[in-house]
């Protein structure tokens, strides 16, 4: 049942602290850094990742490639239904699926297309005995529990914390003091999620209040907030059907700015003090600009009260976790945005949880 929630994807939204114990659990070693990954036990340090995967479990594999190409293994992302047209894999590639549910038929395809291509597969999955798992060489589980909202939450975030662990474990001590905050950051992940989810409700309804009836939704971040502003958007526009972007910052300018108006809110995602952060406060100025109204989601490391209408806080934690949080609070905002215009939350209209056709 819900437990007493609401709809299952609310339920599940709140499951993510125990979803993210569960995911960490027996595969990090506070004390030394070190991350073991029994699934994967034999697999080797690639040469090359490819990832694979559809729709919030694509945007995972974004962050997962960037993290790769981070600890200096290059790496890319691809829609499995895009990978027909996608370099073959090379000798001693990986090719990674990231699907939650391991059954999506284009994640299927594309790994049997590597497989056939020679390369060695791993499936990032959720579902024990699941056909990508079966099917591809090595399998590391999320270990979420079941997801039954056909919008992913949990599984995204444990998706997240999933590639982070098997970056670590196959590519360990490229840089050991990031490995040691990355460790320490995990460590408090679950924790730094409880309190996203304690603090914002109310500020959330009200924000929602005043936003509804926008002509569109637009989120953006860069870096490794790029991947989340993405998310944030597809989750907005499955549950609540309202139009929704998300952009890489830099990106508005080529383009999407022409939409932006008093009438659409930009959610901007800012973590951290780096390059991608401060040229993110460039962005959002462009869209001030314009009028728009403008929500900042930020762990308040840099100064954003002046580029913002709204300031929404989470938990300061490592750069590399930070754009999770953040997806919390989005997620967070797309539920309350449904609920308040009355959608069907758990099963939106033309969407399946798993879907089995190409
Ligand atoms: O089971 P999978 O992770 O392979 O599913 C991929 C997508 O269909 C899925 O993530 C979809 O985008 C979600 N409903 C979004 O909330």
């Amino acid at each position: 049942g819900k437990s007493g929630y609401e709809h299952f994807m609310l339920k599940e939204i709140h499951e993510q602290p125990t979803a993210l114990r569960q995911c960490l659990s027996g595969r990090l070693d506070r004390l030394s850094g070190d991350v073991t990954v029994e699934d994967i036990g034999d697999l080797e340090t690639p040469v090359r990742v490819q990832l694979v995967a559809c729709g919030t479990s694509y945007h995972a594999a974004l962050y997962g490639a960037q993290r790769f190409r981070e600890v200096g293994i290059p790496a890319q992302a691809f829609l499995a239904s895009e990978y027909a047209t996608a370099p073959p894999p090379v000798d001693e590639s990986l090719v990674i699926g990231v699907t939650q549910s391991g059954e999506t038929a284009d994640t299927l395809s594309a790994l049997r297309a590597a497989k056939g291509r020679g390369a060695e597969t791993l499936a990032v999955t959720n579902v024990v005995g699941s056909t990508a798992a079966r099917e591809c060489d090595h399998v590391m589980y999320i270990r979420s529990g079941p997801e039954i909202g056909v919008a992913a939450t949990k599984t995204f975030s444990s998706q997240l914390v999933s590639l982070s662990l098997l970056i670590e474990s196959v590519a360990p001590g490229v840089d050991s003091e990031r490995t040691r905050a990355l460790v320490e950051s995990l460590w408090r992940l679950a924790g730094n999620v409880q309190s996203v989810l304690d603090n914002s409700l109310d500020d959330i309804e009200e924000l929602v209040d005043e936003l509804s009836g926008s002509d569109a939704y637009f989120f953006i971040g860069r870096g490794y907030n790029a991947p989340v502003a993405l998310e944030g958007a597809l989750k907005f526009k499955e549950i609540t059907y309202e139009h929704a972007e998300g952009f890489p910052a830099g990106e508005l300018k080529h383009g999407p700015l022409a939409l932006v108006t008093e009438n659409t809110p930009v959610f901007a995602l800012v973590t951290g003090d780096d390059a991608a952060a401060r040229k993110t406060l460039g962005n959002i100025k462009e869209v001030q600009a314009r009028g728009a109204p403008v929500v900042v989601v930020t762990d308040g490391v840099l100064e954003v009260e002046r580029f913002a209408d709204v300031v929404l806080r989470v938990p300061e934690t490592d750069g590399l976790v930070g754009p999770l949080l953040v997806n919390v609070q989005l997620q967070l905002i797309a539920y309350e945005m449904a609920a308040h215009l009355n959608r069907e939350i758990d099963k939106p209209r033309n969407l399946a949880k798993s879907v089995t056709v190409e």
